[in-house]
C-alpha cells in the first residue's frame, strides 16, 4: 500500500513553494508529483518586507502573513493533491517547512522563526499537517538547522563512498555522509545564491542570473572577494547555520563601501566575484571539513547555474561532482521530500534531528502535529 505524504517548502530565496507528493512506504522515496507554485505577489512583497526589515513590521501584520501565508499553503497542497489525482484522506500527512522570517541560533536565547498557520493548513485541506521543525532542537541546544541530513543519509549514503550533499539554495548547507560508521557532519557554509540575486535584482527584472551568464561576461575582483572571505562566520567550526539575516544585500554593500576599489567596478564584474566567493566557500568548507569526499552530490537551485557549477568543480579537481539526479533525486525537490520525509519520522515518533549536525544535546523528535 503507497504511503503518501506531501512536502511544502520555501526557502530564504522566496523564488517559490516546492511541493511535492511522494510515495514513502520504501525506504526509497517515489516522487510521484512536483510543482514549483508562485507566491501571490502581495504576499512576497510583505514576506520579503518582514524579513529584510523586520524592525518596521507591527504584531498585526505579522498575524495576519501568518494567516494569509497558511491559507497559502493550505491552497498549494490541494492544488498538487488534485493534480496527482490522489485525495486527501489517503495522504498520511503534510510536511511543513514555514517561511523562516528569523532564524536566531546563536542570540540568547536562541530562535528561529517561521510563518504559515499549520492549523489553517490541517483545517483546509483536511490533512494532518506537520510543522514547526526546528524550534524542539533548539530547545535541545541545537542549531535549529540543518535538518536535511538525516534524509540525506537516509537517501544518499553508501558503504563505499565517501559522499557529500551540497544543497545551494539562498544559503548553501553541506552533509558529509562517510562510508565508515563515522557521525554524519553537516552545517551551512555560507551564502548559496543570495548574493548573486541580489545584486542580479538590482540590474535586471528577471528572477535570477540564468546559468551565471551575466557572471561570465564579468572578471573577479580579487581585493572584493578576499574582504568578503573575511566574515567570522566562514571562519567558525561546526555547528552552525546562518540566513538572510547574515548574509544579505545590505551585508555586501558595507563590504562594497568599505573597499577602496581603484575605478568604478562594472556590475557584472561584482557578479561574478559574487560568484567566485560563493563557490570558494563552498569549496573551503568541503577541504577542512569533507576532504575524504570522492562524490559530491548537489541540489538546490544553484545546482542549475552552470557557471557556479564549473568553478565548485574546478576548485575540487579530485571530487566527482554531479547533480542529485544521477542519484534518484531530482536537485529542485530534495528539500521538499526531506520534510515529507520528516513529517513521517514525526509521526511515527522518531527523531529527525542529527546531533552531530546540529549540536543539540540529544535525538528529538522534531515539530508539531496538527491533526487533520
Ligand atoms: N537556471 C538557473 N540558473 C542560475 N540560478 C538558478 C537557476 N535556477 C535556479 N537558480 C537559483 O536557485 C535559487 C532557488 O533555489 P532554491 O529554491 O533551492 O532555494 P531556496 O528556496 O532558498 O531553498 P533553501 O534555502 O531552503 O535551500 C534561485 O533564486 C536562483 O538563484
Ligand atoms: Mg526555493
Amino acid at each position: 500500500m503507497a504511503e503518501y505524504y506531501l512536502g511544502l517548502m520555501s526557502g530564504t530565496s522566496m523564488d517559490g513553494i516546492d511541493a511535492v507528493l511522494v510515495d514513502l512506504q520504501d525506504s526509497r522515496p517515489e516522487l510521484v508529483c512536483a510543482r514549483t507554485f508562485a507566491w501571490p505577489e502581495a504576499i512576497q512583497q510583505q514576506l520579503s518586507q518582514v524579513i529584510d526589515q523586520p524592525e518596521t513590521v507591527s504584531l498585526q501584520t505579522l498575524g495576519q502573513l501568518d494567516a494569509r501565508v497558511g491559507e497559502t499553503f493550505a491552497m498549494t497542497a490541494n492544488a498538487l493533491a488534485r493534480e496527482a489525482g490522489i485525495p486527501a484522506q489517503d495522504i498520511r500527512a503534510i510536511g511543513s517547512h514555514g517561511q523562516t522570517l528569523f532564524h536566531a541560533p546563536d542570540s540568547q536565547p536562541a530562535f528561529s522563526h517561521q510563518c504559515g498557520d499549520p492549523n489553517r493548513i490541517a483545517e483546509l485541506t483536511g490533512i494532518t499537517t506537520v510543522a514547526d521543525f526546528r524550534r524542539r532542537d533548539i530547545a535541545a541546544g541545537g542549531q535549529g538547522a540543518p535538518l536535511v541530513p538525516a534524509f540525506h543519509q537516509a537517501m544518499f549514503s553508501s558503504p563505499e563512498q565517501n559522499r557529500a550533499i551540497l544543497n545551494i539554495g539562498g544559503m548553501a548547507n553541506l552533509t558529509v555522509l562517510p562510508a565508515t560508521a563515522n557521525p554524519v557532519l553537516g552545517f551551512d557554509t555560507g551564502p548559496g545564491n543570495v548574493l548573486m540575486d541580489s545584486w542580479y535584482h538590482r540590474h535586471h527584472t528577471g528572477p535570477y542570473d540564468k546559468g551565471g551568464a551575466w557572471a561570465a561576461q564579468g572578471k573577479c575582483i580579487p581585493a572584493l572577494q578576499e574582504r568578503l572571505l573575511e566574515h567570522p562566520f566562514l571562519q567558525q567550526p561546526p555547528p552552525k547555520s546562518t540566513g538572510r539575516e547574515m548574509f544579505c544585500g545590505n551585508w555586501f554593500d558595507e563590504q562594497l563601501d568599505a573597499l577602496p576599489l581603484p575605478a568604478s567596478p562594472k556590475a557584472e564584474d561584482i557578479q561574478r566575484t559574487l560568484l567566485e566567493f560563493t563557490a570558494r566557500t563552498i569549496a573551503d568548507a568541503v577541504r577542512a571539513y569533507a576532504a575524504e569526499t570522492r562524490q559530491l552530490l548537489v541540489c538546490g537551485g544553484g545546482a542549475h547555474n552552470t557557471l557556479l557549477m564549473q568553478r565548485i568543480a574546478g576548485l575540487l579537481e579530485a571530487i566527482e561532482t554531479a547533480s542529485t539526479e544521477a542519484f534518484g533525486l531530482h536537485p529542485d525537490w530534495v528539500e521538499a521530500v526531506a520534510f515529507a520525509w520528516l513529517a513521517k519520522a514525526t509521526l511515527a515518533g522518531q527523531p529527525g534531528n542529527l546531533p552531530s549536525v546540529t549540536g543539540a544535546s540529544h535525538p528529538v523528535i522534531l515539530g508539531a502535529i496538527y491533526p487533520a
